[in-house]
């Protein structure tokens, strides 16, 4: 196969590496960041991009394991979705849904998603980001409830080490500890179970048990709680920001029994898993639940634009349509039509160029043979993959699966040797993560995978040197 050599876009350089730090740390506070230190150290400035690669303001190249945050899908530079947006600005950059009112890219996208999502989905709510998508989940489950009558049926069950955004629902939805101790979370009316990982939680049994295991810590809440003021469940077919957790096979069937049997809605956070990441279009057909809502976001537009949303099950939107009334809810950026036109062009690049079936008949197989070299290297402990999104568990001890002191922060190592050596890939504690645009080939499969290794390699020359292994 011929080797494509992706060159850097020319973009114009208006100030120096030193000058963009110095100003972005008197004014610019990152999200999820230390400012002091961030400050003293200067952040990496990166402005450019083409297919799977970023530049830096240094030149340096970089290939981006991480599709941005989890949402490049079809890559960058991506001409389609560039003359989506600049077409829809010239006609009509904005107008809201709010006055009884539409645009057609709302209403095309709206047809769109409800036929390239499960068939129990024809509606779709529009966010602006994930994270209000689950604020909408808060809302419209909690009022599914109240219009039928059954208004004490509030709480909502999630799960320890979820990630399901930052607002404060959406915080609080997730398990994050770090998160819930500023600020007072989580709100009232959320119950938050153990969480499926089998590496930390199950070992000693096999994965199908702990699956099964893991899902009964839900119907031992629901009957803790009491199933009649239980509204819904929540999770991510994988857990991503909480390190590409893969569930055992035997989870999500046995939870959607749960779910059945006390008649609890089932919500499917796709904001990473969504638009082809598993090798289906949503990860709930991956794992096999039947969820009655679903948020999205990232992959939908591929982040080029911001764009969130829930899918509206059958179940859900006859009820809030026929007896529900005024639903008083909504965002301004609530189908933005800039927004909902880039989508449209993104979701017919993935259909056109079939990155779903290719992530699941070709590069996720491919990576998986990969990662499966990967877990020989003393310094993994597990590796998981489901199509492209991936971990390596780094541990102390190979033999016996003990992991590093987390003070030592191994994990970070890794991952500065992998920024030194032109590779994003994230860390979450001792477990490396990545998530590569869909549209990779396999030979930057392998490019990728050979850097993964050389920077296992220098993380473990370190551990070797200071005595940690
Ligand atoms: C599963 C999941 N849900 C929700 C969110 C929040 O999305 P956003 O950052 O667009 O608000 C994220 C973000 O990473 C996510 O991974």
């Amino acid at each position: 196969m011929q080797n494509i050599v992706i060159q850097a876009p020319a973009v114009a350089q208006r100030r120096t590496t030193r000058e963009w730090q110095a100003a972005d740390a008197a004014h610019y506070l990152h999200p999820f960041t230390d400012f002091k230190s961030l400050a003293a150290k200067g952040s990496r400035i990166i402005t450019k991009a083409e297919n799977i690669y970023l530049w830096d303001s240094e030149g340096h190249k970089i290939l981006d394991a991480m599709s941005g945050l989890w949402c490049v899908n079809v890559g960058y530079g991506r001409q389609e979705l560039i003359n989506a947006a600049t077409k829809q600005l010239q006609e009509l950059p904005f107008y809201n849904s709010f006055f009884q009112t539409a645009t057609p890219p709302a209403i095309e996208l709206a047809e769109l998603l409800a036929q390239v999502t499960p068939p129990q989905f024809k509606h779709v709510f529009f966010s602006g980001s994930g994270s209000e998508g689950n604020d909408t989940v808060v809302r419209m489950v909690r009022r599914y409830w109240d219009v039928l009558g059954q208004p004490e049926r509030t709480v909502i069950i999630s799960r320890k080490n979820a990630y399901h955004g930052s607002t404060m629902a959406g915080a609080s939805l997730g398990g994050m500890s770090g998160m819930h101790a500023q600020g007072g979370l989580p709100i009232p009316g959320i119950a938050h179970i153990e969480q499926p990982f089998w590496f930390e939680l199950g070992q000693g049994q096999s994965r199908d048990d702990f699956g099964l295991k893991a899902a009964g810590w839900l119907e031992a809440k629901i009957l803790e709680i009491g199933a009649d003021k239980v509204a819904a469940f929540i999770g991510e077919p994988i857990q991503g920001a909480g390190g590409v957790i893969v569930p055992p096979a035997t989870y999500w069937p046995e939870v959607q029994r749960i779910c059945d049997k006390y008649g609890i809605l089932l919500v499917s956070d796709e904001v990473i898993c969504g638009f082809g990441r598993t090798g289906q279009w949503f990860g709930c057909e991956t794992f096999g639940s039947k969820p009655d809502l679903m948020t999205f976001a990232k992959g939908v537009t591929s982040g080029y634009i911001p764009l969130g949303g829930v899918m509206v099950g059958e179940r859900i939107a006859k009820v809030l349509i026929e007896q529900g009334g005024e639903f008083n809810h909504g965002y301004t950026y609530s189908g933005h039509p800039v927004a909902c036109a880039v989508a449209l062009a993104n979701i017919r690049v993935i259909q056109r160029e079939k990155l779903v079936e290719k992530v699941r008949d070709d590069f996720g197989p491919y990576l998986a043979s990969h990662f499966a070299e990967l877990a020989k290297h003393p310094l993994v402990g597990e590796v998981q993959s489901c199509g492209l999104m991936a971990a390596v568990q780094l541990v102390k001890d190979k033999a016996t699966g003990q992991t590093f002191d987390p003070a030592l922060e191994v994990g970070m190592v890794c991952r500065g040797h992998c920024f030194g050596n032109g590779l994003i890939m994230r860390a979450v504690g001792d477990r490396m993560i990545i998530a590569p645009p869909l549209v990779i080939t396999r030979e930057q499969i392998d490019e990728m995978v050979a850097l993964i290794r050389k920077c296992l390699d220098l993380t473990l020359a370190d551990a070797t040197r200071h005595g940690w292994v």
